[in-house]
């Protein structure tokens, strides 16, 4: 998708050994539809060259305050008054602490201190060894910069290339991309705490064997994630899916119906909003063996008996808060739940938003949904139904995030 449609990103390099994964930022922010003009220090020279940086950018790359490539003489002026945004990635702690102090002997750091600091946000993903990441210095140097207005990205933790394990590896390039995606994105949802259901449950036979559904958790993941993009806070319950967990949410992973009930009852007080996504069995075997069914050779099959789940949207739904919030008191909890059908999406929707005593209700066609990139969305409410059309799920989410952000705005959701 072309989140980034319409930006241009001034890409700061500074030494360091991360400068090989800016190559891969570079390429993504392009191919998330920025535009990328890159800036390098003599430093981040040494790591890897402008020739690259220039390839993958499809722009020259700026080095130096004396460039007259510039009618004026002056790439420090017009390169940042350019920019929607200038990332430093990597930024190194040398680099850090000349920022903090305001030093402009070269051109990056002379660029960012021309900014206009209302209008061009200075966004820096640092990088270094361990201990120079730990040291009181840089410590210092991260919380004067955020002070000053400066968004400093997380670490990252693992490897390094000094052989050494710990804190200050720079991000990796997606993860650099998702939070700039979520840095752009208005924050509909700022001071509301979501908790979202996703994936399917699955309810065990034996020790090796279980019940589940198609359900890929895609559509509950992208939710999740176009929440935290909003500025909400995220906790995920996921069901048995392998996706990766979206950035800056909580996630806790979960097996059976009856885990992913006590995992939600578990963090729910805290929550505002909750969406349930999850494709929740209806029903378990009544006992799961201890032991693996044996195959005796007589012919006879097992007989499971099975007994239903709890149904987690409705308890929740129908407690205290979850009333409040469908009637907008404050206080209330925002319940929003799903329907997959598949067929008569209207009627059935309907009937399962009032049986559940959800304000919304999301339909969709389950054998259309489950497993897809893309979906299209029916939204059930006490006053009707709206249509969203087909599109890929991330784009569904952010549209009903927003829908949602709305329905919650002024209503005394927050707490
Ligand atoms: O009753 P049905 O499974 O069709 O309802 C779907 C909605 O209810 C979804 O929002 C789903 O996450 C939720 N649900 C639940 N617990 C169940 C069954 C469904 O939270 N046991």
């Amino acid at each position: 998708m072309n989140d980034l449609a319409g930006k241009h990103i001034v890409l700061g390099l500074t030494g360091g050994i991360a400068c090989f994964k800016a190559a891969e930022l570079c390429r993504a922010l392009v191919k998330a539809g920025a535009t990328v003009q890159v800036v390098m220090t003599a430093a981040a020279e040494h790591f890897i060259t402008p020739v690259t940086m220039q390839a993958l950018s499809n722009r020259p790359v700026y080095g130096s305050q004396w460039d007259a490539r510039e009618p004026n003489n002056m790439p420090h002026i017009n390169l940042s008054r350019a920019a929607d945004a200038i990332l430093i990635a990597p930024a190194s702690a040398d680099f850090m602490a000349k920022l903090l102090h305001g030093r402009a002997d070269e051109l990056l750091s002379l660029m960012c201190l021309a900014r206009p600091m209302d209008t061009v946000p200075l966004i820096v993903a640092p990088a270094m060894n361990r201990e120079m990441w730990a040291n009181p210095a840089t410590q210092r140097n991260v919380a004067l910069l955020k002070a000053d207005g400066i968004l400093v990205l997380d670490v990252g933790q693992g490897d390094q290339a000094c052989g050494e394990t710990g804190d200050g590896r720079m991000l990796e390039a997606d993860e650099i991309l998702d939070d700039l995606i979520a840095f752009f994105t208005p924050k509909l949802l700022a001071g509301q705490r979501l908790l979202v259901t996703a994936g399917p449950t699955y309810e065990a036979i034996d020790p090796v064997r279980g019940i589940t559904n198609l359900s890929s958790g895609k559509m509950g993941f992208a939710i999740a994630r176009a929440a935290r993009e909003a500025g909400a806070e995220v906790t995920l319950v996921a069901g048995p899916v392998s996706l990766p967990t979206p950035r800056g949410v909580t996630r806790i992973n979960v097996k059976s119906a009856r885990d992913m009930l006590g995992a939600v009852l578990s963090c729910v007080d805290q929550a505002t909003v909750f969406v349930a996504t999850a494709a929740v069995a209806d029903w378990r075997p009544a006992i799961a063996a201890d032991q693996k069914i044996k195959k005796d050779g007589s012919g006879d099959t097992p007989t499971l008996h099975f007994i239903e789940n709890p149904d987690i949207l409705a308890t929740v739904a129908q407690s205290p808060r979850g009333q409040r919030g469908a009637s907008g008191e404050p206080g209330g909890l925002y319940c929003v739940g799903f329907a997959a059908e598949s067929h008569d999406l209207l009627a059935h929707a309907t009937a399962k938003r009032l049986r559940k005593g959800v304000p919304l209700l999301v339909g969709n066609i389950g054998p259309a949904t489950f497993g897809q990139d893309d979906n299209a969305l029916l939204l059930v409410d006490a006053h009707g139904a709206t249509e969203v059309p087909r599109a890929p799920k991330l784009e569904l989410a952010r549209r009903l995030i927003a829908n949602i952000a709305q329905r919650t705005l002024g209503s005394g959701q927050k707490s």
